[in-house]
């Protein structure tokens, strides 16, 4: 942080401890600071043990968590809502395989906009926002497990109304019914993935719409953000580090040559938790449930010494990506959609915030420190080096 007489304002770097708005959403201060989260009030671990996606997200959009019949109501919109355009499913199939799962998923969702009628309805219309959202939340996942079968040379699935979210979207992806562990577990990732605050993918996403521009144009803002490997793209990263230690009795040599080299540990670290990322604590024991359910605790024995090691040297701990991508091997689910499925089940809080914006609008125009030569006199163009 430094001051500069000249603007009216103080310089943070990278924004580090900026309060740019206020929120309801979501609170990272709890009630026992650093290492806490709340969606609404209600602490993450009371939400991993009682509420679907479906009720979390109905929290995010709608600010309370629903009752029975306003669940019912909700699950069934989103049911009958899970089908993406045919349009885009030819254009899917000519999207180059070597294009990254987010770049698709960005035009995916783009695409979608074109076949939603309200697309540009007032965008502080808080009604039709909401509506928005929830169709956004129904076909991401269907764009996302779509995209997957045919770069696998399959055909797309479609959605089964029987099915909910989570297990419907492992159905979609892999043509049969998931386990209910392997659902259930799929299901709490969602849960943990679906809001964090003023993350930068969120804050892209504000910024888009607080010009008062659509509410796809900030969810497409925000999964180009969410794709580097500072943010969501570390869960797939994270995986490259189990891959490349290879095996547990490499694990010691490999954290030492890294702490040596300071190489960036994917999965570890966070700008606002400093002590501990609660959702990392609460899917380790999912990851060792997984493991012993396919008989296989190799990675669990991998990434065990690599997490104790950086804890303790380096006092960073592991953030939700580090155990997600164990969570996601276990179900079978190829590295290269791990990105994607955190911002199918991130469009959620995206939506929230974006409405909440949108609600309150104030244009974010925040000012830059100028560090580039002054006064220069224009040669004519003859004259110039
Ligand atoms: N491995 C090794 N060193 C690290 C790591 C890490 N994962 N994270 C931070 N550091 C070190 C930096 O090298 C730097 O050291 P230095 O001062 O000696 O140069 C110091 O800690 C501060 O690093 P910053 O990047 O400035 O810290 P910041 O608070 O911005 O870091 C971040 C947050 C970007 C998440 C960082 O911890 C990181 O890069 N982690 C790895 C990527 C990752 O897992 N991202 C997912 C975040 S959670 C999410 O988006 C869902």
């Amino acid at each position: 942080m430094s001051t500069d007489s000249e603007l009216p304002g103080i310089f943070y770097p990278g924004l580090e401890g900026v309060i740019s708005n206020e929120t309801a959403i979501t609170n990272l201060e709890g009630r026992k600071g650093d290492g806490d989260l709340e969606y609404r009030g209600y602490r993450i671990e009371d939400l991993a043990d009682h509420v679907s996606y479906e009720e979390a997200a109905y929290l995010l959009l709608h600010g309370e968590l629903p009752n029975v019949s306003q669940l019912s109501d909700f699950d069934s919109r989103l049911r009958t809502q899970r089908a993406v355009p045919v349009e885009l499913i030819e254009l899917l199939r000519k999207i180059p395989k070597s294009a990254h799962g987010m770049d698709v998923l960005r035009t995916s969702l783009s695409v979608i906009s074109h076949y939603d009628s309200e697309v540009n309805a007032s965008p502080t219309d808080h009604a039709a926002n909401v509506r928005k959202a929830e169709r956004i939340v129904a076909k991401t996942a269907t764009a996302v497990a779509a995209r997957e079968r045919l770069l696998a040379g399959l055909e797309p699935v479609a959605p089964d109304a029987t099915l909910d979210h989570a297990a419907n979207f492992l159905y979609m992806y892999n043509g049969t019914k998931p386990s209910e562990s392997m659902a259930k577990a799929f299901d709490l990732s969602l849960v943990l993935y679906a809001e964090h605050e003023l993350n930068a993918s969120t804050f892209a996403a504000r910024v888009t719409v607080s010009t008062l521009s659509d509410i796809y144009s900030g969810i497409v803002a925000a999964v180009g953000t969410l794709k580097g490997s500072l943010h969501g793209g570390a869960n797939e990263e994270a995986w490259k580090v189990l891959v490349e230690v290879g095996s547990p009795d490499q694990a010691e040599d490999w954290i030492q040559d890294a702490l040596v080299k300071k190489k960036r540990i994917m999965g570890f670290g966070h700008r606002v938790y400093k002590t501990g990322d609660p959702r990392a604590r609460i899917l380790k024991d999912w990851c060792q449930k997984l493991a012993k359910e396919i008989g296989d605790d190799r990675w669990e024995k991998i990434a065990e010494p690599i997490e104790r090691e950086v804890t303790i040297q380096k006092k960073l701990p592991p953030n939700v990506d580090w155990p997600t991508a164990r969570l996601y091997h276990y179900m079978g689910l190829k590295t290269e959609v791990y990105t994607p499925i955190f911002a199918l089940a991130r469009v959620a809080g995206w939506a929230a915030h974006i409405i909440e914006q949108l609600d309150s609008n104030r244009l974010m125009r925040p000012r830059a420190r100028y560090t580039g030569p002054a006064n220069r006199p224009i040669k004519p163009i003859d004259q110039r080096g």
